[in-house]
């Protein structure tokens, strides 16, 4: 079976489009949604991020705005800074660009953001009112991975889905969004990390394989149902000395012999990357219809 691919790009721009038409609404009744970025130091991993955050906002009519603090900047004045954008209307999202040089607490500052503007739903009161099931901006990887899943006709209900990685950010919150007895998810969910003896036993029964993990094309044909539906989570730098960077991407699934086996599956670049921006731009909106009705 030669697998559909589910472009990332093709439902990112959908999904885009809708929110672009929902900001013009919102703007013909005065509100505009803002997001503030803050972004500390000058990795440049980082700015591309914020750079595509930017765009993506400028993209749906939404304002943005980044503030860029130095990398020796104390903890203190990037909280006085988060302070500031919970504060002031204009921002209806406040995104705090990770990773955070060693001496600034990721906890402290995610913490401070207000729940109401934390876009990125990593907040302890979002990630608890997610794991009970209650409204909350959903965190923007793992809710691309569901709108992927949901857009491309598999509807995660009922299903068997195995998540290869338990991270904060990816493998933990989309367990909980999946196993939600809600639609779009009521999955029947399996979490596999470092501690499972063998992998290839949970990932071989999987309807819906979710790999998040980290490491370049890790998960390989063998691994993987007939028919299964496959999404690739992973970003990994290959080095390739044919290529003028050095690298390529990889994901963490082994794509070509996978892509063989599978019913559905997400390719990288392409698949879940442009997913995120967009939930972000997502989460933004939200926010600020949620604001405007206190
Ligand atoms: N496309 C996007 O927008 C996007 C967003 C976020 C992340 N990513 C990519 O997704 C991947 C995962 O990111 P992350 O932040 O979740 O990574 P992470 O924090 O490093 O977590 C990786 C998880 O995978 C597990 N793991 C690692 N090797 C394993 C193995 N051989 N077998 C089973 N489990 C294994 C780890 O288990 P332990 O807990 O036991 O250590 C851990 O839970 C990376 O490639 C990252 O670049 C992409």
């Amino acid at each position: 079976m030669a697998a559909k691919v589910i472009s990332g790009n093709e439902v990112a721009a959908e999904i885009r489009a809708e929110l672009k038409t929902r900001v013009a609404e919102l703007k013909e009744k005065g509100i505009v949604p803002g997001l503030g970025v803050v972004l500390v130091g000058e990795d440049p991993a980082s700015i591309s991020y914020v750079t595509s955050k930017a765009k993506g906002s400028k993209e749906i009519g939404m304002f943005e705005e980044t503030i860029r603090l130095p990398e020796d900047v104390p903890e203190d004045e990037v909280l006085k800074v988060i302070d500031n954008l919970n504060k002031d209307p204009k921002y209806s999202g406040i995104l705090v660009q990770l990773p955070l040089p060693d001496h600034i607490s990721v906890e402290n500052v995610i913490s401070y953001i207000s729940p109401e503007k934390d876009v990125d739903g990593f907040h302890p009161v979002n990630l608890g009112k997610l794991l009970r099931g209650e409204p909350c901006p959903l965190p923007c990887t793992p809710h691309g991975v569901q709108q992927l899943l949901v857009r491309s006709g598999n509807d995660p209900s009922g299903k068997n889905v195995v998540i290869c990685g338990r991270s904060n950010i990816v493998g933990k919150p989309l367990a909980a969004i999946l196993m939600q007895k809600a639609e779009g998810a009521n999955a029947v969910v399996t979490v596999v990390h470092t501690g499972a003896i063998d992998i290839a036993y949970y990932t071989k029964q999987a309807d819906i394989l979710v790999a998040a993990m980290g490491r370049p094309e890790a998960i390989t044909a063998d691994m993987v149902r007939e028919g299964a539906v496959v999404v690739d989570v992973g970003v990994n730098r290959v080095p390739d000395s044919s290529r003028k960077r050095g690298y390529r991407l990889a994901g963490d699934v082994d794509y070509e012999p996978v892509a063989e086996k599978a019913s559905f599956i997400t390719p990288v670049p392409g698949g879940v990357g442009p997913m995120t921006v967009t939930m972000l731009l997502h989460n933004t909106v939200e926010s600020a219809i949620r604001l405007s009705e206190k």
